[in-house]
């Protein structure tokens, strides 16, 4: 380490403990991994520096965004160097004329939407943690979010890559245009290769047209699995709202009295929310997304009538996933996906698996893509067997069902042991002879992704 500490001389380096506890740390509620030191780089050259010194002294490095990661993605947890790129937070440039842009990695998430909205432009992909996420994070995990269902997740949008490789080498791969299809699909590969493959120092995104009409509604039900119900009525009733988020009642129970108050008697809601050109043609599929809502047991709708009164509602369901933690002081927080026919199901399972082992199970999240955010909640470390147990039977169960193991925050360290439920020994060993073609030291990110052997 100290070796490496003189050759990387110059740049920003920090190893006070208060440094170290804060790069040990995520969202993913994996526990701490403190790394011995942590580098924040400037720009590219600077990466693929950090990155050579550490190939030469076999010291693992782990890059890292914010922080808010779900799945220990950007914990060093071979400890080593955090490289942190929240320094790289330029948005190069907008070209409305061409629905593109470029930005650095540590741009943070919201205030790129914010800087595209002001001009007539749309960047959908939003884990839920848009004020603190960044970009590089966004790619490093694929995120997802609520938009999704219509909009598509990170990866669609994600046309070119300034890539710095495991061994330091800087390249650009994909493309500047918004088609293309010359050689393999090298951006749809570091997309989502959670920092195993490479590091993002520049990336050029595809934009859309910002929507100019946005109605956003609340409905309400007693029974989560009519809800679930509802939001697959809502699809095969011809309309694609941009959202169909389902939130049960223990996560309604989590937020109360914190953000918007939901109706009494609610035991589930739906947030949907939809957009188009006009007032009046959203409005009407908002009124026919009601009352087939209305078909399937929903209580009177609720809607939001403006931009101030839909990002309370947002906010309140920013607020599920830490009001859960609340709750029960632990938890872990799944991002299993369905086959969409499935979802009742499966919410109907997940249950019964917390009633058997005597466990607290919310599910709330992206029903309308299938994507549940399954948490199973408990009060103190002394639980952990059984919850071990829980989330080994809810794993099966999603596999079963025809469903994967992640549908948004990665593998990481969180799903390892899982991932040989849902792929063949060949396809998890395929996926090691990529990452040992490409980092053959085993130095970036060591420890994730793939089973222990
Ligand atoms: C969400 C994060 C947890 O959807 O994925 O809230
Ligand atoms: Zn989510």
């Amino acid at each position: 380490m100290k070796a490496l500490r003189e050759e990387l001389q110059g740049l920003e380096l920090r190893d006070d403990e208060a440094s170290r506890a804060t790069w040990g740390h995520d969202e993913s509620d994996q526990g701490d991994f403190l790394p011995e030191l942590v580098v924040f780089a400037r720009d590219a050259a600077e990466v693929s520096r950090v990155v050579r010194a550490c190939v030469k002294h076999r010291v693992p490095l782990t890059p890292v965004g914010a922080r808010t990661g779900k799945s220990g993605g950007s914990l060093p947890i071979k400890g080593g160097v955090s490289l942190s790129l929240e320094k790289m937070n330029r948005i190069v440039e907008i070209r409305p004329g061409d629905l593109t842009a470029t930005v650095q990695p540590g741009v943070v998430l919201g205030d790129f939407q914010r800087a595209v909205e002001e001009r007539g432009l749309f960047y959908p992909p939003d884990p839920n943690s848009a004020p603190n996420c960044t970009l590089g994070g966004n790619i490093a995990e694929n995120a997802g979010g609520p938009s999704a269902l219509k909009y598509g997740v990170t990866r669609d949008y994600v046309l070119g890559l300034e890539w710095v490789l495991p061994t330091g080498e800087v390249m650009r791969v994909g493309r500047q245009t918004i088609k293309g299809v010359a050689g393999y699909d090298l951006v749809g590969l570091f997309v989502g290769s959670e920092g195993t493959l490479g590091i993002a120092t520049e990336i050029t995104l595809k934009l859309l047209p910002r929507p100019r009409v946005v109605m956003t509604a609340l409905l309400p039900f007693t029974d989560v699995l009519a809800a679930a119900r509802a939001v697959n009525a809502v699809l095969l009733g011809g309309l694609l709202p941009r959202c169909l988020e389902l939130l049960d009642d223990v996560a309604l129970a989590a937020v109360k009295g914190k953000g918007v108050p939901f109706p009494e008697g609610a035991g589930a809601v739906i947030i949907a929310e939809l957009d188009g050109s006009s007032e009046e043609g959203v409005f009407a599929e908002l009124n026919l997304l009601a009352s087939i809502a209305k078909d399937h047991g929903s209580l009177d709708a609720q809607i939001a009538v403006d931009r101030d009164q839909r990002e309370r509602l947002w906010a309140t369901r920013r607020m599920v996933s830490p009001a859960l933690r609340e709750l029960q002081k632990y938890k872990f927080s799944e991002d299993i996906v369905v086959p969409r026919s499935r979802v009742p199901e499966a919410i109907a399972r997940f249950k019964a698996i917390g009633d058997e082992l005597g466990l607290t199970v919310a599910t709330y999240g992206h029903a309308g893509d299938g994507n549940l955010h399954t948490n199973v909640l408990y009060r103190s470390p002394a639980d952990r067997p059984r919850v071990e147990v829980a989330l080994e039977r809810l794993m099966k169960e999603t596999v079963n069902l025809g469903g994967t193991i992640t549908g948004e925050h990665g593998v990481g360290i969180a799903k390892k042991r899982f991932l040989s439920l849902e792929q063949s020994p060949g396809v998890i060993d395929l996926q090691r002879a990529l990452k040992v073609m490409l980092d053959p030291d085993v130095i970036l990110n060591p420890g994730k992704i793939f089973p222990d052997a």
